[in-house]
């Protein structure tokens, strides 16, 4: 029997991703991971979400699973994104610089209107779920282009989820998490990076969220009752409902 669920998780192989991997809620779903490494799904399309060629292949991807699909839900979450390079923007290295705009700004946006594209002809459930931060909202020095890309994301959902109806589009932020990325922020100089000791002691003080439960934490949303074009932070929620 074919699956009921199709999810894809961009990011699947590190991190929040890998844990919303291993917590996907539908037993019998069908997991696709979008990333580089792999690794984590037993399904995988490698792609460097940096690279505009591969979200054409994304979208071609997404048409050929989605012609013909007659499951009850079809989800996207875009969990992908970087925080290289960090430092001040006339400091850090050009090429970086450019991969992490193509990536935390641009590809969420190509990304999720293919997706609506691709499933726009569906009857069933359809879930498109970004990844924000709170950087989307505090502008943090040496984080021009995360914070950019971000506040790029919430602004894009907030639009198409006021243009969508079959589609439910939220942005969630899942607080700070114990993952690579935050490893790699701590590790960063000062003079590239002056919160970098606010972050360190978050660490150091046990404050930070497991991967596991930020990934229960985003799956949970799937069942409120959310707006489409809803910008939240999981921090913000009610854990009774
Ligand atoms: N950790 C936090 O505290 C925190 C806070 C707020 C928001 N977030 C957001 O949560 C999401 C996940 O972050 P994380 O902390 O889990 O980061 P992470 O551990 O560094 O994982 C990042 C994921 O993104 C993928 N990725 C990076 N560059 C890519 C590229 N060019 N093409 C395809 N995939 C790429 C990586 O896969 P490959 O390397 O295999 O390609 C990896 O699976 C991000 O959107 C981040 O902004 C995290």
């Amino acid at each position: 029997m074919s699956s009921r669920t199709l999810v894809w998780i961009s990011g699947a192989s590190s991190g929040v991703g890998a844990a919303l991997a291993d917590a996907v809620p539908y037993p019998d779903a069908r997991v696709i991971d979008l990333s580089r490494r792999g690794g984590r799904t037993t399904e995988h399309l490698k792609v460097d979400l940096s690279d505009p060629a591969d979200w054409v292949r994304v979208e071609q991807h997404f048409v050929a699973e989605l012609a013909g699909f007659d499951g009850d839900r079809v989800v996207f979450i875009h969990n992908a994104g970087t925080i290289t390079p960090i430092g001040p923007a006339d400091a850090v290295d050009a090429s970086a610089y450019t991969r992490a705009v193509l990536l935390n700004s641009a590809a969420p946006q190509v990304l999720g209107s293919a997706f609506l594209r691709a499933s726009s002809q569906l009857s069933c459930e359809r879930h498109l779920v970004m990844l924000s931060s709170g950087a989307a909202k505090t502008a943090y020095a040496g984080w021009s282009s995360y914070n950019a890309g971000k506040a790029a994301v919430e602004q894009w959902v907030r639009t198409v989820g006021a243009e969508q109806s079959g589609c439910r589009v939220i942005a969630v932020a899942p607080g700070v998490v114990d993952t690579p990325m935050q490893s790699e922020i701590r590790a960063t100089p000062a003079t590239a990076f002056p919160a970098v000791a606010r972050f360190q002691a978050l660490k150091q003080t046990g404050a930070l969220v497991g991967p596991a439960v930020a990934a229960a934490g985003i799956w949970s949303l799937l069942d409120r009752e959310l707006e489409s074009g809803t910008c939240l932070d999981l921090r913000d929620l009610d854990p009774g409902r």
